[in-house]
């Protein structure tokens, strides 16, 4: 059988690996764009990278090309992407610097592309999201977790907003009602376009501040890139553990729900 290709998307703070060797840029053309990904080797295997905000953040959360993205790696034959983002947490017990493998997502952004069926196919395309993650990336990321000794949460809800601004009080104090534990800006489309491509993708969320008006401190960027710069070595270990542990041929059913993919 052959090795799994995976791919690190890295959101804020995260713009390489230093696990992955023999990295060179390539140019992948799409229907949405064109995109830039680094190719590189651990373990004997292909691992593709890709800066979501670009390699130098210059792209805010809402301007993302989340279609050209996903349409790469699927292009380039990946089949297991493992995201990594950045969040505000609205919850104690996901304090700043826990690591949460979260299961479910609610959609609060109001102006992005959210899917790759626009009806041009002739049919109409509503894929099943009972379970928005993958589990078998998941249960990777918790073994691996074990593996290096970390202590990750499993399972958390991710509420997307649509930024760039951060969220008010009143919002977070809503979201919170809604059973939201985590609040970022981008997981949202990009869990979306994953399934719909057939791809296994799971995201290890980052606590980096307590969002607005969970604690009476404003929220600082500057607060989410030094915590996630703590988190670097700690994250690097943890992706490479999980990328070891993802086996071909997994049980999930992903890969179905890329059956409308268009045939290239
Ligand atoms: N809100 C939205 N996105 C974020 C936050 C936040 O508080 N922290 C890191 N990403």
């Amino acid at each position: 059988m052959e090795d799994v290709k995976t791919a690190v998307i890295g959101g804020s703070g995260v713009y390489k690996q230093s696990f992955i060797k023999d990295e060179r840029e390539i140019n992948v053309d799409t229907k949405f764009g064109p995109v830039t990904v680094k190719q590189g080797i651990y373990n004997g295997g292909i691992v593709y990278f890709m800066a979501r905000h670009g390699g130098g953040h210059t792209v805010p959360p809402h301007l993302v090309n989340y279609r050209a993205n996903i349409a790469a790696l699927k292009k380039l034959g990946v089949d297991a992407v493992l995201s990594t983002a950045a969040v505000g947490t609205l919850r104690h017990d996901m304090p700043p610097g826990s690591i949460v493998i979260i299961d479910q997502f609610i959609d609060f952004t109001k102006q992005r592309a959210l899917t790759f069926y626009e009806g041009e196919e002739g049919f109409v395309v509503h894929i099943d999201f009972s379970e928005p993650y993958c589990p078998e990336i998941r249960s990777a990321m918790l073994k691996a977790g074990t593996k290096v000794g970390q202590q990750l949460i499993d399972g958390g809800c991710y509420i997307c907003s649509e930024g760039p601004r951060l969220e008010t009080p009143a919002e977070i104090g809503m979201f919170k009602n809604w059973g939201a534990d985590v609040v970022g800006m981008t997981n949202v489309p990009e869990v979306i376009l994953a399934r719909e491509a057939g791809l296994c993708y799971a995201t290890i969320a980052l606590p980096t501040n307590y969002a607005a008006g969970i604690t009476a401190e404003p929220v600082r960027h500057e607060e989410v890139l030094e915590t996630m710069e703590n988190n670097r070595p700690e994250l690097e270990r943890l992706l490479a553990a999980c990328i070891d542990e993802i086996k071909p041929g997994h049980y999930c059913k992903c890969k179905d729900a890329g059956k409308y993919w268009p045939k290239e």
